[in-house]
């Protein structure tokens, strides 16, 4: 797909991956012009289309992630959703949980408000100055009442992709729950949750799978999917003689309708994902994260941050000395028509352990599938005029 048809170079795909492939576009649009019911509550021909077309976008994300079960993937609606199913699901008074610094407002939230109401604890194991966790300092955490492990795969700050199966390997010896947030990694690189090792991986389907908003999956491995308490309760279209909820998965935690055109635009996506191949896409971002830091490292008032992580995904990070963050990303999007984004991206630990908090944290460059080496140099020549201005006060 040719992103230069476009006015602007957006660059922000660790928020949301835009454009869509014209598959996804279509898929949506086809629910809504041809289709338009609700699947599993109605036995007509419509319905039972759309109930196959649920049935194998589950399968789908069951192979990208090397899972035994199409069942054991639930739909949600965005990561922060089966992120709050995985962890209010599990936790029980009295846990104590170990996290890191990496992780996103939407597993710090949910944990510090179980704290306040349900009496949990939590510690949060620190990261090296490449924003990267050290297995050693997360498993000097575990005590005896640890039950659930969070790790963020891949940080949405600075693209650095953490020590996962290190940690499994860690939450086997300890017995612990292994919660993965993979809203940054699925599909940027091939995941194998047996390999890993972990019990729950929660993603967002609109980013790196290039579905649309408000998707989203989680993975549980059986011991996970025998403990979990689902956070609503409701229609489900079967069983309804019955005042539960049906027992068995995925049904267990998929309440009330799903978002059928959104799961249909992520069966899309994850078709034009799997098409396109791990190489192919892996080589693509690296190459456009590695000029990105090659033009950005070249600008004396430049402090890129966290890009020596040993294994990276696309994504950039970096301030500018003396300059406020939100505003270079305000110029960004007004004066070049660049739109990245600035601050602390939900993650306020992590600037804090990196040093960038107290001055407002990062702009932050992801580029995408569909970017191409052009908008690169767009950006690092706008930067370049940013600074130079800078020194004369912007
Ligand atoms: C690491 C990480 N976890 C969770 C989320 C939340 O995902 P969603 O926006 O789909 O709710 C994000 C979103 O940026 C993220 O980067």
């Amino acid at each position: 797909m040719d992103s230069s048809k476009s006015p602007f170079c957006y660059m922000d795909n660790a928020a949301t991956s835009w454009p869509k492939p014209p598959t996804v576009l279509a898929a949506i649009h086809s629910f809504y012009t041809e289709l338009g019911v609700a699947a599993e509550r109605s036995g007509s021909s419509r319905a039972w289309t759309v109930d196959r077309a649920i049935q194998k976008c589950r399968h789908q994300i069951a192979e990208i992630l090397s899972a035994q079960r199409d069942a054991s993937i639930v739909f949600g609606y965005n990561g922060t959703d089966v992120l709050n199913l995985a962890i209010h699901g599990v936790l029980n008074p009295g846990d104590h949980v170990v996290a890191t610094v990496a992780e996103h407002n939407s597993v710090l939230r949910p944990l510090e408000y179980l704290r306040q109401h349900l009496g949990i604890t939590y510690s949060l194991a620190e990261c090296d100055s490449q924003g990267v966790v050290c297995p050693d300092s997360v498993e000097k955490l575990v005590h005896s009442g640890t039950r659930l492990m969070c790790l963020t795969h891949v940080s949405n700050v600075t693209g650095a992709v953490q020590p996962a199966q290190e940690l499994g390997r860690i939450c086997r010896e300890h017995d612990l729950l292994y919660l993965l947030d993979a809203a940054q990694s699925v599909g940027h690189f091939p995941i194998d949750v047996s390999e890993i090792g972990c019990d729950l991986l929660a993603a967002s389907g609109h980013k790196g799978l290039l579905g649309p908003l408000a998707t989203g999956f989680l993975f549980l491995s059986d011991r996970a999917s025998a403990t979990i308490r689902p956070l609503r309760q409701g229609g489900t279209g079967t069983q309804s003689e019955t005042i539960e909820s049906p027992s068995e998965l995925p049904y267990r935690l998929e309440t009330g309708n799903l978002n059928s055109a959104g799961i249909m635009g992520l069966s899309a996506g994850v078709g034009y994902v799997t098409e396109m191949g791990w190489g192919p896409i892996q080589d693509h971002e690296l190459k456009l994260s590695r000029q990105l830091i090659d033009g950005l490292s070249a600008i004396a008032s430049v402090r890129l941050i966290g890009h020596q992580s040993p294994r990276r995904t696309g994504i950039v990070s970096f301030e500018i000395e003396g300059t406020d963050p939100n505003q270079v990303a305000s110029i960004l999007d007004s004066t070049f028509g660049i739109q990245v984004r600035a601050g602390l991206h939900c993650a306020p630990k992590m600037h804090e352990s990196l040093g960038t908090l107290s001055r407002g944290g990062t702009i932050r460059v992801s580029p995408g599938m569909f970017n191409t080496e052009q908008d690169v140099q767009n950006v690092v020549s706008a930067i370049q005029d940013i600074t130079a201005t800078a020194k004369h006060g912007i």
